[in-house]
């Protein structure tokens, strides 16, 4: 295991197999998208596949497959058998809008995957097409019930935005009341691919607590597990848990056991740095993996303390979430 500058371990991947998505959520990319990567720009899947492998051999043993929104690279399915095989790899995750993903639910689940993340922030179709562009509720829903059917851990991730759902709060906690899933809500970050100043947060972690316990009372905290970037909540005799994410806020960075790769191949150490190693230009210029290991083992003995730090110098961010991979 490899230990950064500020002893944490390095352990968890969050790898963007691609910078484009299908739904348009404002606060991720404008209406028009995002210019997106040519694709001689974004790693293959065989120049993913080695770097999982280097990174293993380091001690990397999760790997969280983001996008942009995964499905909608061709391949993926084969690409995620193929890390499958990886050794050291113990665990296999992926965050998914769910518009694509039903169809696929049952291979996931041959292949290995226990846990999925399904970004979801209402349940009401109107205010889901307005804060996605797209009106796709149905399609997402049918993806919950079939990884639900298949035993799939679920995490629902919410970004709470004011003036725009935190009506749901409610309804979408009262989700935990039947079902096995675990809700998380998040802050609000300035990723928008617009250019935004960081703005005053309304709905900070703290906020979203106290709405929720004032509507129920009895809301109990849960240790939360190593490395966990929610704060963790249930509701008595509900089947599922709330979480909080403090992602704005930062409260979690102490423990940061990730990295990031996006899906051009730059490796960030932190979701609030600028990228750190242009892996891809390595890579292309012939680096061996003792040398690719070499540049790693630099990057993680400069890592960041936190997301202030990291961000120290930039007072506007011009990425997208999508490009980022979250
Ligand atoms: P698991 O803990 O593996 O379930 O995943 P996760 O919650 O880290 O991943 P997910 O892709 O579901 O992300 C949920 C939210 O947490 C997104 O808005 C992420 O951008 C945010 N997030 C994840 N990692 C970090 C991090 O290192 N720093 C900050 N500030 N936010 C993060
Ligand atoms: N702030 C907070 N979370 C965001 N996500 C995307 N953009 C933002 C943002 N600006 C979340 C999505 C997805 C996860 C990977 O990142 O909801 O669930
Ligand atoms: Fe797509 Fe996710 Fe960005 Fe929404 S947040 S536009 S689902 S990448």
């Amino acid at each position: 295991m490899i230990y950064d500058n500020h002893n944490r371990p390095i352990s968890y991947l969050r790898l963007a197999v691609t910078d484009r998505c299908n739904l348009r959520c404002f606060y991720c990319m404008p209406e028009e998208g995002i210019k997106y990567l040519p694709k001689h720009q974004l790693l293959s899947y065989e120049e993913m596949e080695r770097v999982v492998r280097v990174l293993a051999r380091l001690g990397v043993s999760k790997v969280r497959i983001t996008g942009g929104e995964p499905f909608v690279r061709t391949g993926l399915m084969d690409f995620l058998h193929r890390l499958a095989e990886v050794d050291g790899l113990k665990d296999i995750s992926l965050t998914t809008n769910g518009v694509l993903t039903a169809p696929h639910v049952a291979d996931l689940a041959a292949l290995g995957v226990r846990a999925v993340n399904l970004s979801l922030d209402t349940l009401d179709r109107e205010r889901f097409h307005k804060i996605t562009r797209r009106d796709e509720l149905p399609a997402v829903l049918k993806t919950l019930d079939a990884l639900l059917e298949a035993g799939i851990q679920t995490k629902i991730n919410a970004v709470v935005m004011d003036g725009q759902n935190t009506q749901d709060l409610i309804p979408l906690t009262e989700m935990t009341r039947l079902l096995p899933v675990d809700v998380r809500f998040i802050e609000e970050m300035p990723f928008n691919g617009e250019g935004s100043h960081y703005p005053v947060l309304h709905w900070t972690h703290r906020r979203i607590i106290e709405e929720i316990r004032a509507q129920y009372p009895t809301l109990q905290k849960l240790p939360d597990p190593p490395f966990s970037t929610s704060a963790n909540y249930q509701i008595p005799g509900h089947q599922g848990t709330i979480g909080v994410i403090a992602a704005f806020s930062r409260t979690f960075c102490g423990t940061c056991n990730r990295i990031r790769l996006t899906a051009q191949g730059t490796l960030k150490t932190c979701l609030y740095d600028n990228g750190v190693l242009d892996i891809r230009a390595l890579i292309r210029a012939g680096a061996s993996d003792d040398e690719l290991i070499t540049a790693f083992l630099k990057a993680f003995a400069h890592r960041p303390a936190n997301g202030f730090e990291a961000e120290q110098g930039r007072d506007v961010v011009t990425e997208s979430m999508s490009t980022i991979g979250g």
